[in-house]
């Protein structure tokens, strides 16, 4: 799978760590940085790897940030990104059956990574279960998006 990650420098050690444990999947991954743990501004990376999802260079993607809040906050602006914040199995794995979310947020200052890596395993294999009510829901997302900022 083609994977978009990126992180601030909250995120940086445990985004180094995600995407060794990636590669070690077979995983082709975008890093789109940052590529030192210098201070810098999240909403940079997190509108790089949405736009990256959004025009389907890479088919999901991973943002880490101190709590994931402001990573999901930015990425759920561009149009086509369903971006979520989860710390535990049970959210990313309804993450990607009910909301379709192409965007996993992660806090790394909120889970250690042991759970992190259980986090992103689950999101990577769990897919959308494509129920008509989900879809229907779905469909009122991209109709609220295009109303406001036509694509
Ligand atoms: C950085 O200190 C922190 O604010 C950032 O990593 C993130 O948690 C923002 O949502």
């Amino acid at each position: 799978m083609r994977i978009a990650i990126g992180s601030d420098h909250a995120g940086y050690a445990l985004k180094q760590e995600i995407i060794a444990f990636l590669k070690d999947k077979g995983h082709r991954v975008y890093d789109a940085g940052p590529y030192s743990a210098e201070f810098c501004d999240y909403p940079d990376y997190a509108i790089a790897v949405a736009q990256m999802v959004a025009n389907k260079e890479a088919e999901l993607g991973i943002l880490i940030c101190g709590t994931g809040l402001g990573m999901g906050i930015v990425a759920n602006k561009i149009n086509g990104i369903r971006a979520a914040v989860c710390h535990d199995a049970y959210t990313a794995r309804m993450s990607r059956a009910h909301n379709d979310a192409n965007v996993l947020c992660i806090g790394a200052r909120v889970i250690g990574s042991g759970v992190a890596l259980d986090v992103v395993q689950v999101f990577l294999e769990t897919k959308f279960s494509g129920a008509e009510r989900h879809r229907r829901r779905i469909a009122k997302i991209t109709a609220l998006e295009e109303a406001r900022t036509p694509s």
